[in-house]
């Protein structure tokens, strides 16, 4: 039964582990249809935000709803049949085949012929091997069709590309993109923001426990503004001077770093061109840049 609208709620959120607490408070409504990145250092506590929606663990304090459902933990839910869940550590079992492990998938949760084929086509899986036998890539595509060939509503995924090699990503995003055209709601965390970017349209990002940012990306790229690089003979005591919308990011006596709102690069054109340097670079930030801003380098 569908009590609220939304898809998943976090309401006042907590998780110890003995006096340690990996989250702290969280509060989170996604709504139909959204593809949420789930963004954080590891260690934020990501990890452990999945399991309680998964009912894999339970909350020291507060609420978890999947498609209006309470999740209690090691409970088995309806709802779990309308939910696609996969894990970049996920361990599948390696003495079955691909195509063994996914009609036992699909004997739980049910399978869409259509979507089925359709997803092998696309995938190209091997379904063959024994999946003990098979690279990190090709049994991860396995879980994916395990968990979208039921056809889900909800798709939870925790760094379910991490290891992959690139190519391999792009296929992974690319179906996960298929997905959100079909309406599924999706959830996907990853430690890597311009992997989830390119995907979702909102981002929540997480630190130390705690929610810190939850904005659509719309609004988060339309913020980013210019980074601007300034180099040349002692131009760091310029930093000092900058127009009051630039925020400087770094400096040394022959280089300065800043960022400005692109609204303000007109006022701040006509402020550089009195000055001396010798070289200037002006491009348009990203959201990695933001990322950094926010974690204050330490993730990397
Ligand atoms: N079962 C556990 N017992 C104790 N500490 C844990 C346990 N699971 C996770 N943690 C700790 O909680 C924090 C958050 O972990 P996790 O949710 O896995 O982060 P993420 O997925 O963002 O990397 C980490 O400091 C981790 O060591
Ligand atoms: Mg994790």
């Amino acid at each position: 039964m569908r009590k609220g609208k939304s898809t998943i709620t976090l309401a006042n959120v907590t998780k110890r582990f003995g006096d340690f607490e990996a989250v702290s408070d969280v509060t989170l409504a996604v709504e139909p249809g959204q593809v949420v990145g789930f963004v954080g250092p590891n260690g934020a506590g990501k990890t452990t935000t999945i399991s309680m929606m998964m009912g894999f663990l339970k909350p020291s304090k507060g609420t978890v709803t999947v498609l209006g459902t309470n999740i209690e933990p090691q409970t088995s839910h309806s709802v779990h049949g309308s939910i696609g869940y996969v894990a970049g550590d996920m361990v599948l079992p390696g003495a079955l085949s691909g195509r063994q492990f996914l009609a036992f998938s699909a004997a739980r949760n049910g399978r869409i012929d259509e979507r089925f084929n359709s997803l092998v086509d696309k995938l190209q899986p091997v379904l063959h091997k024994p999946l003990k036998q098979l690279s990190r890539g090709n049994k991860q595509k396995i879980a994916l069709i395990a968990a979208l060939q039921h056809a889900p509503t909800v798709l939870i995924l925790d760094e379910p590309t991490s290891g992959l090699d690139p190519l391999m990503q792009d296929v992974f995003l690319d179906t996960v993109k298929d997905e959100s055209k079909r309406g599924t709601t999706v959830f996907m965390s990853s430690h890597i923001l311009s992997e989830v970017s390119s995907v979702c349209d909102r981002i929540v990002f997480m630190r130390a426990g705690k929610f810190i940012l939850d904005k659509p990306v719309r609004e988060l790229t339309s913020q980013l503004g210019k980074h601007i690089v300034i180099k040349g003979h002692d131009v760091g005591k310029l930093a000092k001077f900058l127009p009051d919308s630039a925020k400087l990011l770094y400096k040394n006596a022959n280089e300065i770093r800043l960022s400005i709102p692109s609204a303000n690069i007109k006022t701040f054109m006509r402020w550089i061109v009195t000055k001396e340097f010798d070289d200037i670079l002006i491009e348009d930030r990203d959201l990695d840049d933001v990322f950094h801003e926010l974690y204050g380098g330490k993730t990397k």
